[in-house]
């Protein structure tokens, strides 16, 4: 039997990157996986993975930074399979927003206002959005997982990015304040911070750049990018009854680059 058998699982941003990773993982420990990113393509591409491999899926199309498509998401999800376990808020925007939506990774000097927003709505505001109505679903069923992805950003300061940087603390923190709450309520919730993942999110930006990627690698103790596989097994855990006891925290998977002095 799967680590998460009959769960039902939602998985933010799972069109591609850490959260296609995850939705596999996660459908082949036995959960049912609905998929929510942007766009419809992804998505369906992602379910029909999923489900050529046996596992269960269920495409949700929508914008994290959106009420409405929230609120819908989780209405597909429970008019579908009847309630929600596990809530994994991975979807956010990165470098590669820049060539995608033209929203700047730029020091908080260079930052407009517009990108700053943007990058809070979704980055943080996506998480504050499902959270907000997720857990009532979760208290629902007794209990459940949150699972928020935030970045080893959120723990050491970088020289750019720091509106993605400032989101990335808001989800520790706030994941750490919902742990609190709702720890009562049978809700664990906790923060997976990625180091550097090889996905389209820094591929071009960061890995596909040989002076970089060299500097990269040779500053992390394990001598490697991550994979989304990674952070998915990571997230299995954090999802699982083998992580029943652990709430409130940020669990680093980052090869050991952010432990450098
Ligand atoms: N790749 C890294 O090195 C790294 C490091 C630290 C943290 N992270 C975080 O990990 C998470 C996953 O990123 P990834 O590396 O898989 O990158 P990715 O760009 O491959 O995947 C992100 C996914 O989120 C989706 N998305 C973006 N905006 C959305 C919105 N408004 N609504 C719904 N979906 C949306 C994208 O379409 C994409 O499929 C992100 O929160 C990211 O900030 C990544």
């Amino acid at each position: 039997m799967g680590q998460l058998q009959g769960k039902i699982a939602l998985i933010t941003g799972a069109g591609r990157g850490q959260g296609l990773a995850a939705a596999k993982r996660f459908a082949a420990e036995g959960a049912r996986v609905a998929v929510n990113d942007l766009d419809t393509a992804s998505v369906q591409a992602a379910v029909d993975t999923i489900r050529a491999a046996g596992g269960e899926a269920l495409a949700t199309v929508g914008d994290v930074s959106n009420a409405a498509d929230v609120q819908r998401t989780l209405a597909e999800v429970t008019g579908h399979w009847g309630g929600l376990d596990i809530l994994y808020n991975n979807a956010g925007i990165g470098y590669s927003a820049t060539k995608r939506f033209g929203v700047a990774m730029s020091d908080i000097v260079s930052c407009t206002e517009e990108d700053w927003r943007r990058i809070l709505d979704i980055n943080l505001g996506g998480v504050f959005l499902f959270c907000k109505y997720g857990i009532p679903l979760l208290i629902k069923r007794g209990g459940g997982v949150i699972i928020n992805t935030a970045s080893i950003a959120a723990l050491r300061g970088a020289a750019d990015a720091h509106a993605y940087t400032a989101t990335k603390g808001g989800v520790v923190a706030l994941t750490r304040a919902i742990a609190v709450t709702y720890g009562a309520k049978g809700i664990r919730a906790n923060t997976i911070c990625p180091g550097v993942i090889d996905t389209e999110m820094i591929h071009d930006q960061l890995i596909a750049r040989d002076d970089i990627r060299k500097i990269l690698v040779h500053n992390t103790p394990l001598r490697r990018a991550g994979t989304a596989e990674d952070i998915a097994d990571v997230a299995v855990f954090l999802a699982s009854d083998a992580s029943r006891f652990i709430t409130g925290e940020e669990i680093i998977v980052d090869g050991g680059i952010s432990q450098r002095v």
